[in-house]
């Protein structure tokens, strides 16, 4: 007889920033093993404990519990510089450092992949602008695609990195100076830093595929943390308007190695109304006042670069292609006390174009761009719910909203956030 497994997998279901990193750090506390798998540091996780704010980018957000394993993928793009800042932030907050593996296959991103971010922004323009976080995540998972990246395993060996960045180099330089007019990179300036970083990443590189399978067939509980979103997965998500990841719950193989049967659930995280950061289509986006106080109360700014996100109303045909395509079985819905005080609440249940009703999500932007939500307006509360402890204590109208999203989407919400602290957290049935 086999060991029962335990594996969740978290994703993110809107377009990022749902509450990930607080869901994850909320359910840590029986978790074995907490693991990311894509995306690099374009994500910002904030757990908030006792008062204390920590937001991750690389690491998972379990990483505040002590003594427990924590994993990077080999689906990840990994800044190095930033790695060790977050992991020289936790060591002097007296963590310990043999809980955390790195994966030799992960991939770098070296400096020339954000400067690259960065230059291919300014050259889309206005208009053709993706809104990155120039953290380099597109230009890496390029040249990984390309078979021209650097991975963990070659900047820990200092021949093998030289001998690689010697070519990459070139290339890269006939692209600096060519195309975009800039001096080339000398080789030193990348080579150093690159071999200084392999050195202290060296002691957390580790088999991470063969870790992962032992502690699932040992049942141990794993918890796969997600970055971005959904509707950001690079082929499903609103193209070209994406990240360049599968963040939807297939990711969760691919970055890790682990079997599709490996899942025992899948938790998808929705934030109770809609949020945005960078370009791209978003029906329900509110630029009037209901926006602004969403942003206001919901404390809106990206985590990552502090840009102040998009703000608007649940959309449901897009959580229900969310949810199909996450195979999700368990909704956490956060930051149900934003709503609070907005007076009527706004949910969008279709789209109206020409004149036509649509009630699913259109996947090709073209159509995205003129759709017009058509919304059932849902009784609001004014009532504080942030030290509501259970689900009856809620205002009926909160309880409705709630009812009313486990019915439009056929998944049962599990967990109902009513504040950024680890305890503000309402447990309906996870
Ligand atoms: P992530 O990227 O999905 O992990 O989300 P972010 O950390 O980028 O953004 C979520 C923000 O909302 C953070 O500032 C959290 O501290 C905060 N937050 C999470 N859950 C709740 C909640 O239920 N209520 C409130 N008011 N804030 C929350
Ligand atoms: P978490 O994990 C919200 C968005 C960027 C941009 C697009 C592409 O905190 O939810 P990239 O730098 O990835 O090439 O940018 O994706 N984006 C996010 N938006 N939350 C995130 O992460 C994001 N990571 C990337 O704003 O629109
Ligand atoms: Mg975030």
């Amino acid at each position: 007889m086999s060991t029962k497994k335990n594996v969740d997998l978290l994703v993110g279901a809107q377009w990022g920033d749902e509450g990930k990193g607080k869901v994850v750090d909320m359910l840590g506390s029986d978790v074995d093993v907490f693991v990311r798998y894509q995306g690099g540091a374009n994500a910002g996780h904030t757990v908030v404990s006792e008062g204390q704010k920590v937001v991750f980018h690389l690491l998972p957000s379990g990483m505040l519990y002590p003594g427990k394993l924590c994993i990077l993928g080999n689906g990840l793009v990994i800044d190095p510089e930033q790695f060790l800042n977050e992991v020289n932030e936790l060591l002097s907050r007296g963590q310990d450092k043999a809980r955390l593996a790195v994966s030799p296959h992960a991939h770098v991103v070296m400096p020339y992949h954000k400067m690259l971010d960065r230059l291919q922004e300014e050259a889309r323009g206005k208009g053709r602008k993706i809104g990155t976080t120039g953290r380099g995540i597109g230009p890496c998972y390029v040249d990984k695609y390309s078979r021209s990246g650097l991975r963990i395993e070659d900047i820990i060996n200092a021949d093998v990195l030289r001998e690689k960045l010697t070519y990459i180099l070139e290339e890269k330089n006939q692209i600096f100076t060519k195309l975009y007019n800039q001096r080339p990179l000398a080789f030193d300036e990348i080579y150093e830093p690159a071999k200084r970083w392999g050195e202290e990443i060296a002691p957390y590189v580790d088999d991470t595929r063969k870790m992962l399978r032992l502690a699932v067939d040992e049942g141990k509980h794993i918890l796969l943390e997600g970055a971005q979103a959904a509707l950001l997965d690079i082929d499903h998500g609103t193209y070209p308007y994406v990240t360049s990841s599968s963040t939807s719950a297939s990711g969760a193989f691919t970055g890790t190695g682990l079997a599709p049967n490996d899942l025992s659930r899948v938790i998808a995280v929705v934030k109770a109304y809609t949020t945005r950061v960078g370009e791209g289509p978003f029906p329900t986006e509110d630029f009037g006042e209901d926006g602004e106080k969403l942003r206001a109360n919901g404390g809106e700014y990206g985590a990552t670069t502090g840009r102040p996100r998009r703000c608007g109303w649940l959309d449901i045909p897009a959580l229900r292609y969310s949810m199909e395509l996450n195979g999700a079985n368990v909704i956490a819905l956060t930051k149900l006390d934003v709503l609070t005080g907005m007076g009527g609440i706004k949910v969008c249940t279709s789209y109206e174009r020409d004149g036509e009703n649509l009630t699913s999500w259109p996947t090709d932007t073209g159509t995205l761009s003129e759709i017009k939500p058509v919304y059932e307006i849902l009784p609001g509360w004014d009532e504080d719910i942030t030290n509501c402890k259970s689900f009856d204590e809620l205002p009926e109208n909160a309880k409705s909203y709630v009812k009313f999203i486990e019915n439009a989407l056929n998944v049962p919400v599990g967990l109902i956030g009513v504040g950024a602290d680890r305890m503000q957290t309402i447990n309906k049935g996870m």
